[in-house]
This record gives C-alpha cells, structure tokens and sequence, in this order.
C-alpha cells in the first residue's frame, strides 16, 4: 500500500474505477496528485516543489493547522503541513459508511517538539478517498484529547491547488456579493461585486460564510472543477501573480497562470473544542466537463 515517492518520501496510491488516481504523501498528510480516467493531472503541483522536510510540499492539498496563515504565534499556515503523518490502522467508525470507495486513513499526533510550541493533546485523523467516478474526498476529525480540562482553538484550511490552464480564462463562481477580509490589506473587510470572480492580478481574499458549493470554472480546458465543503465556512482564494510569485523560491515565476488555490476554510471565528469534543471539517471535489453544468 505504501510506496516510495519524490527522495524516498512516503506515499499512498489510490486507484478507482477505470483510470482514477490520487496521491498521498505521510510527509504533510498532503494530497499530491488527483488525475481523471484521462490520466490528466487535476491539481497544480509546482516544478520546484521541494519534497524536503521542513519545507512543506508547494501544491496538491496541504493542511493549513493549527493556525490559518500567519495570524497567530505559529508559523505561517500551522506544522501540520510539514509534520510525517502516520497510517491509522484502526479510525473510529465513520457514521457515513465508505461504501465502493477506495480511501486511506491518516494520523496525527503532537510530538514532544510541538506540544512547546501548541501546548495540547489532540488526535488529527484524515480520511482521503476516491468515489467509483473519481471525486476526491477529504474528511478531518480532530478531537481534543487534553487530560488536564484545557480547551483549545484554531483555524484551518485545506489549501487546494487546482491546475488551470490560462488563470485569465478562469471564473470562481458561488463568491458573488460575499464579505471577505483582505489579506493583502491587513484582512480589512470588503463586500464582492455580484459578478463571477476573474483573475487579472494577485489576489489574497477570505471570503466569508459561503456556499457550500464553489465552481471553478477553466474556459479553456472546458471543465469546470466543483467544491463541496462542510463544517468550513470560509473560502480562500489565492494566486500570487507574477511579482509575488518571483519572490517564492519554491515556485516557477509563470506558474501562476496554471494554478488557482480556493480553500475550504475556518478563518475568521476558530473552533473551539473542549476536552473529549471532536470537530469535522469535509472537502468533497469533482472534476467535470463545463457542458455538463453551465450549458456552455
Ligand atoms: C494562502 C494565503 O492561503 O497561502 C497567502 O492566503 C499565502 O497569504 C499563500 O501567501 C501561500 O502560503 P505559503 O506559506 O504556502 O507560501
């Protein structure tokens, strides 16, 4: 079940149906690689991804926690991303049986190291699985194992990064005249037109209690990529844009026109769990043709 990756890292093969696949690394618990029955790459993963601890993995999914970028005393983005996470041969049932599905359960656990820094008790199981027609789907279920009473918060995000052909021929709809904080402005609060979003520059947005639903939608590729999010309210959507993307080493300077990250998110309030409390965050993911939901 597990193999070797990139430097000898660790990974999981998922294979589903026809020719559906997914990747996933115990280095950051990350998701590296979903392709469709075409053997086409769904998400972005950057030609200078260092596959090195302590640099988490630059696309694919990470896990923002327990700290949502770098609002906090963490480092940006929380460690989970760049913890190894463990196979967990023995999760807590799901209520929802995984029934004709292919998945993998993860776990993490705060080393000794981590517990100076986020002083807490907690088990981070993560379910990764593939549907008989190839959705990715990601479950979280963190549960606060403290001894001594003590509550804890955080934030969170699963930071997705689609691969798109032409950012400039992409829209992001189901964000339509929400609220968002600003992250390129102190996360200062703005209101969204009522248009589909495009991408003409950098953009760092939180967008606020949204949908549950998100499409991206890549007009040249004609396929639209749908979000289905649960217990994260928020959405992030992130592209770094030429200049921005100059000053990340582990990231090529035109890649941004061939990425998008939209991120299920709990930004703005944090959960909170008290002791024995257990919280769920979900991110189901499809990928289709755009004929087949916007009659385009
Ligand atoms: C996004 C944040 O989620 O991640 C951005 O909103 C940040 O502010 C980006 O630049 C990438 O972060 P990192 O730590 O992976 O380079």
């Amino acid at each position: 079940e597990v193999c070797k990756g990139i430097n000898g890292l660790d990974k999981v093969v998922l294979r589903e149906g026809r020719a559906f696949s997914a990747e996933v690394y115990l280095y950051g618990g990350q998701v590296t690689s979903w392709k469709n029955d075409h053997g086409e790459e769904l998400l972005f993963m950057s030609n200078k991804a260092i596959f090195k601890p302590p640099k988490p993995i630059r696309g694919g999914i990470p896990i923002c926690f327990p700290q949502f970028g770098s609002h906090g005393s963490l480092e940006q983005h929380g460690f989970a991303r760049n913890r190894f996470w463990s196979i967990d041969t023995d999760p807590p049932p799901f209520p929802t049986a995984s029934i004709n599905k292919t998945f993998i359960d993860l776990i993490l656990r705060p080393s000794e190291e981590d517990a100076k820094h986020w002083p807490h008790s907690y088990e981070f199981r993560l379910r990764v699985a593939l549907g008989p027609s190839g959705d990715l789907m990601l479950t979280s279920r963190i549960r606060n194992t403290n001894p001594d009473g003590k509550p804890f918060s955080f934030t969170f995000a699963y930071h997705t990064y689609f691969s798109v052909s032409d950012i400039s021929e992409v829209r992001v709809e189901g964000l339509e005249t929400l609220d968002y904080l600003d992250n390129m402005l102190e996360r200062e609060r703005f209101t969204e037109q009522g248009d589909a979003i495009t991408f003409e520059s950098e953009v760092d947005k939180i967008y606020l209690s949204t949908p549950t639903k998100i499409a991206v939608l890549d007009h040249e590729k004609k396929r639209t990529f749908v979000m289905r999010k649960d217990g994260l309210p928020d959405a992030v959507v992130w592209n770094p844009w030429d200049k921005k993307a100059k000053a990340i080493p582990d990231f090529g300077d035109d890649e941004y026109k061939h990425m998008l990250c939209v991120e299920a998110a709990a930004v703005e309030k944090s959960i909170t769990l008290r002791p024995g409390e257990e919280w769920k965050g979900r991110l189901e993911l499809s990928a289709v043709p755009s004929s087949y939901c916007s009659g385009q």
